[in-house]
């Protein structure tokens, strides 16, 4: 069985839910606390083992690679100013992990920027993590997903449960219950169903590790939904040909493209921040002392 050593972020899609923030910033570089999306999904990939990181980025999306290069001049004037913490900090940043960019000229669909990345993937399995879906738990939603992997061998889509009145917003998996926990074998999926459509609660969310055969269904894929060519119909085609799983992760993921999401994350990362939390957590008791909102004592 191959190692997975590389992981594929696309990060080249518009970020239309999020304007006006995202005209001339990327989403992925928005700000939770301390450190812009991106960094916690890269940090997820380190600490998940993975060797070697490809952004699918668009024009204007440069600020993402600058953000994990070393940048010379920056780092001159710190050092001229005694300010070796500063510098450290960003070295790490720096130093997190070798990233490779491809551009996606056209942002065709999330389908489109996964098989740009087919050259640099080469044969073997890979994983990918959405630019903008955060996931926090104790051991890294990639890390859960290699460790299945090395018990059955085949491509993984990581799923939440969600409400049966928000399925139409996801991509939807129908499956079977296997020995393996929290793993189900995948039998149907269904892009964003028409309400009544499904009766799975099960839904996709921006994790996935693919055997390289995906790359040669999405050169057959057709744009879908949306008029874009979608992930999920190569996912469908992947799992007849070959078989897929889906993996109920430990965790909780936020949509951090969305604007609700986003504010969720800041709030339940903030709590846990080693050096904010403590006063966060005060500040949110206070305004909340009218009694009209819980928050955890
Ligand atoms: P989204 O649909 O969430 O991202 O795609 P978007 O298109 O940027 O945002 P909205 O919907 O307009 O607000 C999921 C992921 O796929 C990437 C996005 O960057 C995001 O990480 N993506 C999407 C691409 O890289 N290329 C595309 O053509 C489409």
């Amino acid at each position: 069985m191959k190692k997975i050593r590389k992981a594929v972020i696309p990060v080249a899609g518009l970020g239309t839910r999020f304007l006006p923030a995202t005209k001339a910033i990327p989403k992925e570089m928005l700000t939770i606390v301390d450190r812009p999306t991106i960094q916690y999904i890269v940090e997820e990939v380190v600490a998940s083992g993975i060797e070697e990181v490809v952004l699918i980025t668009s024009a204007g999306k440069s600020a993402i690679e600058n953000h994990f290069d070393y940048d010379f001049q920056l780092d001159t004037v710190l050092k001229e100013k005694n300010k070796s913490t500063l510098r450290e900090e960003l070295a790490n940043i720096s130093n997190l992990i070798d990233v490779v960019s491809v551009r996606q000229k056209e942002p065709l669909g999330l389908g489109h920027a996964i098989w740009m990345a087919r050259n640099v993937i080469g044969d073997e399995p890979f994983l990918v993590l959405l630019g903008d879906d955060l996931v926090r738990s104790k051991v890294p939603c990639c890390k859960q997903m290699i460790e299945l992997y090395n018990e059955v061998g085949e491509s993984i889509v990581a799923i939440q449960r969600v409400p049966k009145d928000q399925t139409f917003q996801y991509g939807i998996i129908e499956g079977e219950e296997t020995e393996q926990d929290r793993t189900f074998k995948v039998k149907r999926m269904v892009e964003k169903p028409a309400p009544g459509t499904s009766d799975s609660d099960m839904a996709i969310i921006g994790r996935y590790l693919l055997m390289p055969e995906i790359f040669d269904l999405l050169s057959k894929t057709t744009p879908g939904h949306g008029g874009e060519i979608q992930l999920t119909d190569a996912l469908q085609a992947l799992s007849i040909r070959r078989g897929m799983y889906a993996y109920e992760f430990i965790g909780n993921r936020y949509d951090a493209g969305d604007k609700l999401g986003y504010l969720k994350a800041i709030v339940d990362f903030s709590l846990e921040h080693p050096t904010l939390g403590g006063p966060f957590k005060e500040y949110l008791q206070t305004i909340c002392a009218g009694g009209k909102c819980s928050v955890p004592s």
